[in-house]
């Protein structure tokens, strides 16, 4: 079974109805609308409500492409949420979204890669099913960022927003998945990370005073690191794909900074104009951004079936990773 073909069969994303505007931050921190265009390309993101959990997102993304891919929830046997932002710590967000679809026929569980973690989903449940032991995989990335996020820290609060993207995944005609390329670097943890709450640091009135439950980002040094790491995992998917950069219909990258994917595209060599942009209207929704990416060109028609792509991720761990698929 082992050389069966594996591809992205549907994919939904959803994302909440409330904008969030430069102009409002603007009400809320010492920042203007052109400092965050100039710097981060960001100019609304999507904020979900207060009673609108991770998982409500997922399920709605989720819906939306089971529904394109005609399956019917009991017939997926894996279910993987990529997330930072779990409803709690558990149980998994997965099994939240289980019973919200009523998928009892899968297997279920989160998977904490940060921003990369789509991506590192994706690789897995190519793997699950390219083994022959599973057939159909729902593959989520859902965050609610903005309930991490400091609304009072102008160097992070500008930058994030809350959705959902997700994909069915299964055989395929002809292949879909071509090369992949996983990496991370755990010493580089402290750069972008949310210490409170943990065992490390479990959840008092000493770590909710420390502002320990918000994420902590050096942003200047995060940038170095996510240009280098995405460009070589760029390049070294493109090259286990047998294939040249001027092959690739369009780039997805993770939405994290318009200058980041600017300079990645600048080192592989490639036009900007083939890198897929969604930050200007999404800001960075950590694992949710390239599935949302992904769908918003399929459903527009940018993309089209056949068109190959690569799918290049960075995040806090660090990690990182660059899938080439065929759609
Ligand atoms: N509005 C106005 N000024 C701001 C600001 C804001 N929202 N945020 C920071 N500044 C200020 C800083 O305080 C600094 O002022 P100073 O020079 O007086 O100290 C100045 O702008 C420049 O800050 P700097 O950190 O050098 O800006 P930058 O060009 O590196 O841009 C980021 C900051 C965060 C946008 C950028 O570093 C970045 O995108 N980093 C990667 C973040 C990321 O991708 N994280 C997720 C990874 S998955």
């Amino acid at each position: 079974m082992a050389d069966r073909h594996v591809g992205i069969r549907a994919t939904g994303s959803y994302l909440p109805e409330r904008v969030l505007s430069n102009a409002d931050l603007e009400r809320m921190v010492d920042t203007t609308d052109q400092w965050i265009v100039e710097r981060t390309g960001i100019r609304t993101r999507r904020i979900a409500r207060d009673d609108e959990a991770t998982s409500d997102m997922a399920a709605e993304a989720s819906r939306r492409a089971l529904g394109r891919a005609g399956l019917d929830p009991k017939d997926l046997d894996l279910l993987v949420v990529a997330t930072v932002t779990p409803d709690m710590p558990f149980p998994s967000t997965a099994c939240v979204l289980q019973e919200r679809l009523g998928a009892f026929g899968a297997a279920c569980f989160d998977l904490n890669a940060a921003c990369s973690g789509w991506l590192y989903s994706l690789d897995m449940a190519w793997g699950a099913i390219a083994g022959g032991r599973y057939r159909n995989a729902l593959v989520v990335g859902a965050e609610k960022l903005s309930a991490i996020t400091d609304w009072e820290d102008r160097n992070t609060c500008v930058l994030f927003g809350d959705g959902a993207g997700a994909a069915v995944v299964g055989e395929t005609p002809r292949p879909g998945f071509i090369s992949s390329c996983l990496g991370a670097d755990g010493r580089w943890g402290r750069l972008l990370y949310l210490p409170g709450g943990g065992s490390r640091h479990p959840a008092s009135h000493a770590t909710v005073d420390g502002r320990m439950h918000y994420m902590k980002m050096e942003g200047k040094e995060v940038f170095k690191q996510a240009v280098a790491a995405m460009s070589s995992a760029a390049e070294e998917a493109i090259r286990r794909a047998g294939m040249r950069a001027d092959e690739i219909a369009c780039f997805i990258p993770h939405q994290a900074n318009v200058r980041i994917m600017k300079a990645v595209a600048k080192r592989i060599g490639v036009p900007f104009d083939r890198f897929l942009v969604t930050i200007d209207h999404c800001g960075n929704i950590s694992a949710a951004s390239i599935p949302i990416a992904l769908d918003e060109a399929v459903s527009d028609g940018r993309l089209k079936e056949g068109d190959a792509v690569v799918l290049v991720a960075f995040g806090g761990g660090f990690t990182w990773g660059a899938m080439a698929v065929r759609l």
